[in-house]
This record gives structure tokens, sequence and C-alpha cells, in this order.
């Protein structure tokens, strides 16, 4: 291994905010030290805090973990050029770019696979056409799907300075009249995210307290799936009014979706269930659009909202169509087909709900 090796692995982290160029071609890399089992990386930050930082240092994390053999250990450690006042530690952000936000609610589910990000894509289209201003983070650091869903894969935004001194704010990208915003912007298309704990967590919350919102009615927040700690941090760092449940009808899930509801009832939590959403409530083959096949079972979102004391917002049907608009980046709310204004149907009964 050598220091050439290095910085050729250190190559594949490109920063999205200085024309796409890598970090070696910029000079961030200050630092190498290879011993036999070890490889430290220190890179350079300038005076200005860069908004980007934790996503960059991530990467150069991830880009070793993948280059160095497992037997090597890796380290990425950083220092700061041409300050004169100490480094300030930590992320430092502010609630100041929520300020302007009326309602903020997570979208969550127990466990990945049940459609939650396409619900949360879906709902903030819908609120779009009901006249609502709306904003979407993509809170799912490990597997960002919002780029994809909206068709804004590849798209880079913007940054400009905040008002403080030194601050940064990324601009979000608009696109059928919502503000969206994901870590999937920062990242090479494929390219897997390697995350530790507070790193993921220190990254998605600037997706969310770095970002230039401006007034909204609505800012939805697709949580990472699952119910760990990363799950309670976010619900305590953003003030998030309360949460929507996705779910399948299965009568397996509903472990899963108690969990997903006890995370927001934890007493250091304690945040409202605004509803369920049962997706995939049924199937309706693209050909037959009347009919209904209850394959995982009936009523299953409503015996589950009722057994956990919380409303059954909305139900959405398993059709084909949803999946192709997904993956075409289409989002289905915006047409007239029955899926479409069931999620619009979702929407009315949410913005009711909050007044
Ligand atoms: N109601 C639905 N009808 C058809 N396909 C769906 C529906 N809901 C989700 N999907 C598809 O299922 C897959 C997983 O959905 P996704 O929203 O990514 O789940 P999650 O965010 O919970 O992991 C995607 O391919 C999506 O297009
Ligand atoms: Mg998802």
């Amino acid at each position: 291994m050598t220091k050439e090796d290095i910085l050729q692995a250190l190559r594949e982290v490109h920063h999205p905010a200085k024309a796409d160029r890598d970090i070696v071609e910029i000079g961030m890399v200050h630092d190498i030290e290879i011993s036999d089992s070890k490889v430290v990386v220190t890179l350079a930050f300038p005076k200005r805090r860069d908004p980007l930082s934790e996503y960059l240092i991530g990467s150069a994390r991830a880009a070793l973990i993948r280059h160095l053999p497992s037997s090597v250990a890796s380290e990425v450690k950083t220092v700061v050029v041409d300050d004169e006042k100490p480094k300030k530690k930590g992320l430092n952000l502010g609630l100041e770019q929520l300020a302007e936000v009326r309602h903020i609610v997570g979208i969550a589910s127990g466990k990945g696979g049940v459609g939650k990000s396409t619900v949360a894509v879906n709902l903030a289209c819908a609120l779009a056409r009901l006249g609502y201003r709306v904003g979407l983070a993509d809170a799912d650091v490990y597997g960002p799907s919002i780029p994809v869903m909206t068709g804004t894969e590849g798209a880079v935004p913007a940054a400009e300075p905040g008002a403080e001194e030194g601050q940064e704010l990324i601009i979000p990208l608009e696109k059928f009249g919502v503000k969206w915003m994901s870590i999937g912007y920062f990242a090479e298309r494929g390219q897997a995210l390697i995350w530790r704990g507070p790193m993921a967590c220190n990254a998605l919350k600037q997706m969310i307290l770095q970002v230039k919102w401006g007034p909204l009615d609505f800012l939805l927040i697709d949580m990472p799936p699952g119910t760990g700690d990363i799950h309670i941090s976010l619900v305590q760092d953003i003030p998030m009014e309360g949460a929507v449940i996705v779910t399948t009808p299965q009568t397996v899930a509903l472990a899963d979706v108690e969990k997903g509801v006890n995370m927001f009832r934890n007493e250091n939590v304690n945040r409202p269930i605004f509803g369920l959403v049962e997706n995939m409530a049924w199937f309706t083959p693209e050909e037959h659009p009347d009919e209904k096949y209850y394959i995982f079972g009936r009523d299953g979102g409503a015996d589950m909202a009722r057994e956990l004391g919380v409303d059954l917002l909305g139900r959405i049907p398993l059709v084909q169509g949803i999946r192709e608009s997904g993956d075409a980046g289409e989002p289905a709310a915006l047409g007239n087909r029955p899926d479409g204004l069931a999620f619009v149907e979702l929407a009315g009964k949410l913005a009711e709900k909050l007044g």
C-alpha cells in the first residue's frame, strides 16, 4: 500500500459544491500516514465551515474501507487550515431554517420495503396539488430513494452563504411544486453509502437543518426504516410535530408497526401519531381497474389502527402503475388514476387533521 494507492482511492470522493472535482485535486488531502496495520488520512478544511464536511469525511472513510485490505485499519482526521480562531467542535446547526415551516411531519415505518418513500413522495406531490407549500427531506441516509422517485437523480443542489458568518446553506431542488432534499444528491450513482451511527445522524441533520426551506406549510421527513437510536435522536433534534406511520396489511406487520408507534410514544420523544397509512391494501390489476384482490387480507390496516389507538388516514392499493411511476420519476399522485387520487385523498385528510 503506497501513498499513491491511497490517493487513488481518495480520488473517488468528489466535492459536489466544487464543480464535482475530487478531494485530491482540490488539495484537501493534508496528510497520509501509512504503517503496517493502519492508514491515517488527514483532510484539510478551510476556516469557513464546509456544509458538506460530514459527507466528505464519511465518503473518504467509505473509500478507504472499499480499497484497503480488511486487515488494515483506517482513520480519517481533519485539520482546519488558515484559521485564527480555535476550531468549533460539532456541527452546531440551529433551527433557523425551519422558522417559517408550519408543520414538520415524520413519515415512518417499523421496517423497510413497506412503501414509506413511495407514500412520502406521493403525499408531498398531492399536498402541493392541493395548493400547499411543501418540502420533503429524505432522511434515509442508508438508502435514499427520493432522487430516483422524483426524476431528480444526478442534480446537484446549489449552496449559498447564510446570514451568519461562515454559514453555508444548501438550496433544495424544486420539481412538481415541491422542494426536495436528499443525501442521494451528494453521492455517486449506485455508490453504497457507508456510515457509522453518529456520522449518519449528522449527515441527515444537515439535510434538514442546513437547507434553505423558506416558507412551507408542510415539511415531510422520510425517516430511515427501523426504530433505532438514530430515529430517537432525529425526532428529538428536529421539532417534528408528529408522525404518519406506513404499513402493509399483514398481521405479521403489526409488531413492526407497534415498534414504530412506540418510538414516537416513548417518553423522551412523546409526539403524536397523526395516523396510519395502509399501503398495498389490495391489489388491482392494470387491465381491471374496478377489481380489488385482498391478497394480504382484508381490513388489516383498520384492525391495526384500532388496536394501536390511532386513525387510519388512508388506504393505498397495490398497482403496477405506482411502482412504474416511482421508477420513472413521475409520482402517481400527479395523475388522475384511482391510485393517484388515493394519495390526494390522503393529503386532504392529513391537512384537515393538522388544521
Ligand atoms: N402501492 C404500491 N403499489 C405498487 N408498488 C409499490 C407500492 N408501494 C411501494 N411500491 C414499490 O415497492 C418498492 C418499495 O417501496 P419504497 O417506497 O421504496 O419502500 P420503503 O421506503 O418503505 O423502503 C418500490 O419499488 C415501490 O415502487
Ligand atoms: Mg425508502
